[in-house]
């Protein structure tokens, strides 16, 4: 056969016979078919030694042209198969980023830990240390050392939980108060005392939207040199503006407490009608809100505790942590704090 003819037939042949090659192996056996070692070029390629010599640059020029052509068109599908190639892996491997994962519901504090936090820090920017004491407790501590004879009321069983600890010398009761750590507190430091004292305290109670028979109290005591009624006043009334608004005002009405004299209860103005709206949602009307107890601290408790009631005075605070939350964020049932409904408890993330 005519060996050009013959190149020619395979030029001819080779454009679909690359463009039918659907992927790398099959252009592979095209490849091998159009020039590879058993194709029409080889045998020309090996044809060539017995051509004349008129012949042979001829023939010779031709394969090369016709070798170059069909390497440029398997090059040229090369390429493209790669490049299809690598499309279908990626879209094979593709992760889907929109696939719905689990997510790991986060909590938040608790509004009356918020709360907490919120009355201490206030303290603590005065320079007020932050302690703690066992909710477990003595009647010495709870009671007798603050001035509280073993006839008071607040004594009997139907007020106070009282645990039954074998061979105690003294009573062992849930304390129903915060103010036994600041006997505490001065039996084990020198004055001046700054600190205030966040806890879970104790009651008889019967739960109703007003009580809960455990609740939390933060408790505050300052004792020092001629500490007086105007540093009570000044550091309360302070705290007061802090917590509740800078237009807060306050009241102090007589009371009594058995571990302070003078006592007084702080009322703060409403603030949500300042005292003129009757039937206010949050003051009923009245104007004032009854926010803590106070005085100065009895002599008869320094003594109690050691200090020199004679060159030392001092005041003392405690107020209802429940309390003060409802008041501030128009919470209407205490049993909220406890019933773990999460209705309740997001709306103070
Ligand atoms: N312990 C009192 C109570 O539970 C509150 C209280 C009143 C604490 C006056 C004080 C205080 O430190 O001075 O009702």
């Amino acid at each position: 056969m005519d060996l050009i003819a013959e190149l020619d037939d395979v030029l001819a042949r080779a454009p679909d016979a690359v463009a039918g090659a659907g992927s790398l192996e099959e252009l592979d056996r095209v490849e091998s078919s159009l020039i590879g070692r058993n194709s029409g070029v080889a045998e020309v390629r090996r044809a060539m030694g017995t051509l004349s010599p008129e012949q042979r640059p001829v023939i010779g020029a031709r394969l090369k042209e016709v070798t170059t052509s069909i390497e440029g068109l398997l090059s040229a599908r090369r390429l493209e198969l790669e490049i299809e190639d690598e499309a279908k892996r990626l879209e094979q491997d593709r992760i889907d980023v929109t696939l719905e994962t689990y997510s790991i519901p986060t909590g938040s504090i608790h509004l009356l830990q918020q709360t907490i936090d919120e009355i201490v820090d206030i303290f603590v920017a005065l320079g007020y240390q932050v302690a703690d004491g066992p909710e477990a407790e003595l009647g010495w501590y709870n009671f007798d050392a603050l001035n509280t004879p073993p006839t008071h009321p607040s004594r009997l069983e139907s007020d106070t939980l009282y645990l039954d600890y074998a061979n105690a010398d003294d009573e062992v009761l849930l304390r129903t108060q915060t103010s036994p750590v600041q006997v505490r507190w001065m039996e084990s430091h020198e004055p001046p005392v700054y600190v205030v004292v966040p806890g879970k305290v104790y009651r008889q109670e019967t739960t109703d939207a007003t009580h809960l028979p455990v609740f939390h109290q933060v408790e505050g005591l300052a004792v020092a040199d001629s500490i007086t009624f105007a540093d009570l006043k000044g550091t309360l009334t302070h705290f007061s503006k802090e917590f509740f608004g800078p237009g807060t005002t306050v009241r102090f009405r007589p009371h009594f407490f058995p571990f302070t004299e003078p006592s007084a209860e702080l009322d703060v103005s409403c603030f949500n009608c300042d005292g003129g709206e009757p039937g206010c949602r949050v003051c009923g009307g009245a104007g004032w809100l009854e926010m803590l107890g106070c005085g100065m601290v009895d002599p008869n408790v320094l003594e109690a505790v050691g200090y020199d009631a004679g060159t030392l005075s001092g005041f003392a605070f405690g107020m209802g942590v429940e309390r003060m939350a409802m008041v501030r964020n128009g919470i209407s049932d205490i049993r909220h704090f406890v019933e773990n409904d999460l209705r309740f408890l997001r709306q103070f993330k």
